[in-house]
């Protein structure tokens, strides 16, 4: 498992032309990228031939691996155009002839081009795809593709299920781990350039010379593969590291002592990416202290790195547990208010959703309402409130339904995938981020298949419109074999999965239900610990006479911060998709749904859905164990197995939870508690 997706198992036909073709490479020049690219064709020729080495003839090599001007090769085969539209890290791969021998070229404006290049051929050569003769030419549609790290700087990670966190603070600067190299190799593999290695909940400490030693040590390590490092700044770091009496973004001390920081920062990393911040939320310090916006507060770091061409993300979760308003809305209230008055080095990082990171969520209603403010998605891998590390969800589809959904912001068809690819409101600045599931453990990330999860974020940053379907269908390949009687059977089942983890989590809207603190379990009775809003009642809003929350105009009226369009769709119980249906709406329990059933008979039944679904998967993982090595097949079987017994447990806690207040009994084909 700790190949990830870049086994490099044998070829289903040995006899490939490839075996010559990457027996037979020419790479000119010398750089640490360059032998990066030179070591990966090694590794995957003997990975897909065996170890035997071809006779190489240097006079005539097949694969031809080179920027422009350092190749003849390329500058015969190529056009101007064809080069122009590759942009600095997109790759052209392309088939040509010479000398009556078949060769092809892999072509860029900068080595890291070349090196995605590298990874396309040969994850294409392991998939069984061709190369078409009119070439592959692909370049990424958003900029910056980030990774971000809830490291704490003591090898916990922050929601982290995998083990611990592979950055080992201690050891730094002095030891690079091989591990930070295949990390490495592993995102460059997906085009991911960015990586913030610290928690949004940030620790100042970060900021001193013996942590900053630390980082440019990750930095170096990273830059070969394309990849830049990015630290969260703690808000008020000028009081804690910096012995300022205030963090006041409007004080020129405090302006003064962020651009001193910022520079020196840059005298360790010089191509340092910049700041990723958490600001006034969750305890958290920030400009609100001072009564400032978070405009004011983003600008003061952004004037700080601007000279350096380092950028700023600003994250739009910002909420406060002590303003009565439905969590759902500050965060749009906050900014919506302040478009436009952002520097134009500043992101704002906007969650998928507008409460947190749940099984499902309505995208936030701030994409689409910001035009004069780039805007950035923030996704969670890691699976905070969808089962942590045992339970499979593949995550691509939940993803894709956001990247999907209309704002209707310039009418018809502004999907969120326009908003934050720049095209929708002309945004220069483009970013996607990722909350890391990646840890100490063995294969990375606790369950093998959530290894899917981090390569579909990487292959949705660099195209937030890649299908599902097809990024579950390559990781297969690339992961385990090409062989349909597995790939098709399990391509099925990972696509079905998250919706299955809904079904038997928070089924129909229903959402934060799940034990407070770690959020692993249900918990839809948590009361009290002291704030309204991270008590379960408070979203599902149970009683002897329905359920869910009331966003519509009747209610908290969040709605209204989405489009007419939107509103009248989702504010219509004719037309609101069931999905969203509690989300938005407080219910009676025998309210009908479209297909007549009651909704406490809908709840009910869908809870069993996923619950038989999660225990067929297992019977389905079971017949596959011709497919795949011992190793694997036993570690995913043994999850799957815990995935059905929680499934159950979801199913059975909840339903007797709402029972209590609906007091009707279990629909037929629902299962008596276990
Ligand atoms: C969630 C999560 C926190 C995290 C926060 C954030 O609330 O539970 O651990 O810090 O999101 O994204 O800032």
């Amino acid at each position: 498992g700790y190949k990830l997706w870049l086994q490099y198992y044998p070829l289903e036909n040995p006899k490939s032309e490839y075996r010559e073709i990457l027996g037979n490479a020419r790479v000119p020049g010398e750089s640490p990228t360059l032998s990066i690219i030179k070591t990966e064709l090694e590794i995957a020729r003997s990975g897909f031939f065996g170890p035997a080495t071809l006779q190489k003839d240097s006079n005539s090599p097949k694969l031809i691996i080179a920027l422009k001007d350092t190749d003849p090769a390329i500058n015969k085969n190529t056009t101007p155009e064809e080069m122009a539209v590759l942009g600095e890290e997109g790759y052209l791969i392309k088939k040509f002839s010479e000398a009556g021998q078949n060769k092809i070229l892999i072509t860029a404006n900068s080595e890291i081009g070349l090196l995605y290049g590298t990874f396309k051929l040969l994850q294409t050569i392991q998939t069984g795809e061709q190369i078409p003769n009119t070439g592959l030419s692909n370049s990424p549609k958003i900029k910056h593709r980030v990774l971000n790290h809830w490291d704490n700087l003591d090898r916990s990670v922050e929601r982290g299920y995998s083990g611990s966190s592979i950055w080992n603070w201690h050891r730094l600067p002095r030891h690079i781990d091989q591990q930070y190299l295949d990390y490495a190799r592993a995102n460059a593999s997906l085009g991911i350039n960015g990586v913030s290695v610290t928690n949004v909940n940030a620790n100042a400490l970060v900021l001193t010379p013996e942590y900053l030693a630390k980082a440019k040590a990750l930095a170096d390590a990273f830059r070969p593969y394309g990849i830049k490092l990015y630290l969260t700044a703690r808000f008020s770091s000028p009081m804690e590291i910096g012995g300022l009496p205030t963090a006041d973004p409007i004080n020129a001390e405090v302006q003064a002592w962020w651009k001193e920081k910022t520079k020196e920062i840059y005298q360790y990393i010089p191509d340092f990416g910049g700041f990723l911040v958490k600001a006034d939320s969750e305890g958290q310090p920030g400009p609100h202290n001072y009564g400032r916006t978070q405009a004011e507060g983003a600008n003061v770091l952004a004037d700080a790195v601007r000279p350096y061409g380092g950028i700023v993300m600003w994250r739009a979760f910002v909420y406060n547990e002590k303003t009565p308003d439905d969590r759902h809305k500050q965060g749009y209230n906050e900014f919506k208010k302040i478009d436009g008055e952002f520097r134009e080095n500043v992101i704002v990082q906007v969650k998928n959703g507008a409460i947190d990171f749940q099984p499902r969520e309505p995208f936030h209603p701030l994409f689409g309402a910001m035009p004069k403010t780039p805007l950035m998605m923030e996704f969670q891998i890691t699976q905070e409130y969808l089962g942590h590390d045992t339970h499979l969800a593949f995550l691509a589809p939940m993803f894709e339904e956001t990247l999907k959904s209309d704002t209707y912001a310039n009418g018809k068809g502004s999907l969120v995938s326009k908003v934050i690819d720049g095209s929708l409101h002309k945004y220069p600045l483009t970013a996607m981020a990722g909350v890391a599931n990646i840890g100490t453990d063995r294969n990375w990330t606790g369950h093998h298949f959530h290894q899917a999860n981090w390569f579909a974020f990487g292959k949705l940053a660099w195209d937030p419109e890649t299908r599902s379907a097809d990024i579950a269908e390559e990781w297969l390949k690339l992961t385990f074999t090409t062989d349909k009687k597995f790939t098709e059977p399990i391509q099925k089942m990972m696509l079905a999965s998250h919706e299955m983890v809904v079904n038997y989590m928070t089924p129909l809207g229903l959402h934060h239900i799940m034990a407070r603190g770690h959020h692993y379990g249900p918990g839809p009775w948590v009361t009290g610990g002291g704030r309204d809003d991270w008590t379960a009642t408070y979203y599902h809003k149970a009683t002897e006479k329905g359920v869910g929350f009331d966003r519509t105009a009747s209610g908290s009226d969040a709605l209204g911060q989405y489009a007419p369009e939107i509103q009248k769709e989702w504010g219509n119980l004719k037309t609101a998709p069931e999905k969203f249906l509690l989300w938005f709406h407080h219910l009676p329990w025998d309210h009908r749904l479209a297909n007549g059933n009651t909704l406490w008979d809908g709840i009910a039944l869908h809870y069993q859905k996923g619950v038989e679904e999660a225990k067929a998967n297992v019977a389905i993982w079971e017949s596959m164990e011709a497919h795949v090595d011992a190793e694997r097949f036993k570690h995913v079987l043994s999850f799957m197995k815990i995935q059905a017994e929680e499934a159950v447990w979801w199913r059975d806690a909840c339903l007797l939870y709402f029972q209590q207040f609906s007091k009707m009994p279990l629909p037929d084909g629902v299962d008596k508690p276990e």
